[in-house]
């Protein structure tokens, strides 16, 4: 059976015992900001796990778009992606763990037409938190699975939950598929890689708190995920993910263009394929990023610097090709049909590919000597290490691969520190070369500068559109915004200034950084403080779609670096100008 069809008999199946099949979230998440990526089905359905009413109704079911990158390390074997799409289905406070586990071995054995023979499962063994799960046992037992094909086990392996640091979690129970060669062991051992995980059913019945508690639930909760890669491959008698179709045309793709055989380089064409893939749904995203140093372009930038790195160690001449591009053209076909924002962001996903491989290939070829004369010590120091990364684009991990293949070591403590050192500088040469009104570049100051920003948007929204910046100063204590008006604000209209910023900032804004050249950045809307000379090339900063302007930073990364912001004084500054005073605290 083609992935393809395995979705929609999954989500038929479920439609018919009365799910609402609900669409894909957006891989990177809506209304989550301590995480950088959807990493379950479950993850966007969090508030009605706790108790929200979902519109439509108590049992639902979808294909969610995932992306793991805890799991990057094991990229390469069998079994593992970073980017993956799994089926899942939901019960919040409808059925429980009979009625799931029903369904579940009623679609493996009836739909899926999988052998009994070959199943097994794990279920909680039980410990302080919560009881051993007999419940789940027992119906196993009853459905015809055999006692030594169920095992149980502890926290690390039958527990699921929360996504974050706190919030839904249970116990769970998972479902191995044998695919070994010949007649499968009759006890199941859990620890046999040959037994390969397929569906997991999670029973949420706890909240876990701050403080480390696990509080029962009111709602008791069922929460299921079962790989489509690893399930497509059982039910094509493959023990390999990437001898599927999902990925099969890639590595084939990748062969020939390397002339080198998967047979013989197994790992590094799985990384490849994976690693590609995971940057087209990035890209492709509805909230799609591009690559960068911040987060999920950070993200973005490994995968496809990896993905080239690659194709030089298989002996590809990077120069010659640009790879990524034309296997994400592979990709993009393989995924179409079913996700039309991929065929949409076509032209942009592969623009953003070229780019960045193009921009990498530039000074790979140094940056591997570079490298190699560094490793003649056995070590990679923090400055060396930030010289890569500077100069040659070295993500600090790809230096890590590089090193651990030869054994050497890198001081990547020492190298955050230079990271961290480099910002700073790079904030006072940027001040002192365009005089962008900072006293220092503190970190104090680089948020008042955000602020700034902020209170201009929030000043045009609350009093009229035609206000313009003045004149602005800031100290590390302070801001200062001069702008036109031609009277005092009232006390209503200093609050309701007040509030719209604490509502931007609370709201966790990205604040981006483009270059342009002026004529573009001026076409595009971003706004130019009034009367200034501008360079022909210049920086544009976007607070999400709040505010653009042109300014030469520097900038927080997120508004929600910035606490509260207050209005301590407003007065005149000059005929037809006022001036606010304000603060962060
Ligand atoms: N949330 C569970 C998992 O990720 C079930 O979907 O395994």
């Amino acid at each position: 059976m083609k992935a393809k069809d395995l979705k929609k008999k999954y989500l038929e199946f479920f439609k018919k015992k009365g799910h609402s099949i609900i669409d894909s979230a957006p891989l990177i998440p809506e209304h989550d900001p301590t995480v950088l990526f959807t990493t379950a089905g479950m993850h966007p359905l969090v508030p009605f796990l706790m108790g929200q009413s979902h519109t439509l109704g108590t049992k639902l079911a979808n294909v969610q778009k995932c992306m793991r990158t805890g799991d990057i390390e094991e990229v390469g074997d069998t079994t593992h992606n970073t980017f993956f799409e799994m089926l899942g289905n939901w019960s919040f406070g409808d059925y429980f763990k009979e009625e799931a586990i029903e369904f579940s071995f009623e679609f493996l054995t009836k739909v899926l037409k999988l052998p009994i023979s070959h199943l097994a499962v794990t279920c909680f063994k039980g410990d302080k938190d919560a009881p051993k799960d007999e419940v789940s046992a027992n119906k196993w037992r009853e459905l015809g699975v055999a006692a030594e094909r169920i095992a149980f086990l502890g926290k690390k392996d039958n527990w699921w939950g929360p996504a974050g640091e706190t919030g839904p979690c249970g116990p769970d129970t998972e479902m191995f598929y044998w695919t070994g060669k010949g007649k499968p062991p009759q006890k199941f051992d859990s620890g046999d890689s040959k037994w390969v995980e397929i569906w997991n059913d999670v029973f949420m019945e706890y909240d876990k708190t701050k403080g480390g508690k696990f509080v029962p639930l009111k709602q008791k909760n069922v929460d299921t995920g079962l790989g489509v890669e690893r399930v497509t491959a059982v039910l094509q008698g493959l023990d390999d993910i990437y001898l599927t179709e999902l990925f099969w045309p890639i590595i084939k793709k990748v062969e020939e263009l390397t002339g080198k055989k998967y047979n013989k380089e197994k790992k590094v064409m799985r990384i490849i394929a994976d690693h590609i893939r995971a940057a087209v749904f990035i890209l492709g995203d509805e909230r799609g990023v591009v690559p960068s140093n911040l987060d999920q372009g950070y993200i973005l930038r490994r995968f496809i610097r990896r993905v080239v790195r690659h194709f030089r160690s298989l002996g590809a001449d990077v120069n010659k090709n640009k790879f990524t591009v034309i296997l994400a053209e592979l990709i993009i076909k393989i995924y179409e049909g079913e996700y039309r924002l991929l065929k949409e962001k076509k032209k942009f996903i592969l623009s953003e590919l070229e780019k960045e491989e193009g921009k990498f290939v530039l000074t790979l070829e140094k940056g591997l000597r570079k490298f190699n004369q560094m490793c003649s010590d056995k070590k990679i120091d923090s400055k060396e290490a930030f010289l890569l990364f500077q100069s040659y684009g070295f993500p600090i991990e790809m230096t890590q691969e590089l090193a651990a293949e030869k054994k050497v070591k890198v001081d990547v403590k020492g190298f955050e520190k230079e990271y961290q050192k480099h910002q700073e500088l790079s904030r006072v040469g940027a001040e002192k070369r365009f005089k962008g009104g900072l006293g220092d570049a503190s970190v104090e100051t680089t948020k008042l500068h955000t602020a700034t920003h902020l209170l201009g948007e929030a000043l045009r929204r609350v009093l009229k559109e035609d206000i313009r910046q003045r004149g602005s100063n800031i100290t590390a204590e302070r801001l200062r915004y001069d702008f036109n008006f031609d009277r005092k604000l009232t006390a209503e209209e200093l609050e309701k200034v007040e509030k719209e910023v604490n509502k931007v900032i609370e709201k966790g804004i990205e604040v981006k950084r483009e270059e342009m050249l002026l004529k573009e950045a001026l076409e595009s809307g971003a706004r130019g403080e009034f009367g200034a000379k501008y360079p022909k090339k210049v920086s544009v900063y976007s607070i999400g779609n709040y505010s653009k302007e042109i300014c030469m930073g520097p900038h927080v990364a997120n508004t929600s670096e910035l606490g509260h912001f207050k209005i301590k004084k407003e007065q005149s500054s000059s005929a037809g100008v006022r001036r606010i005073k304000a603060i962060l605290e």
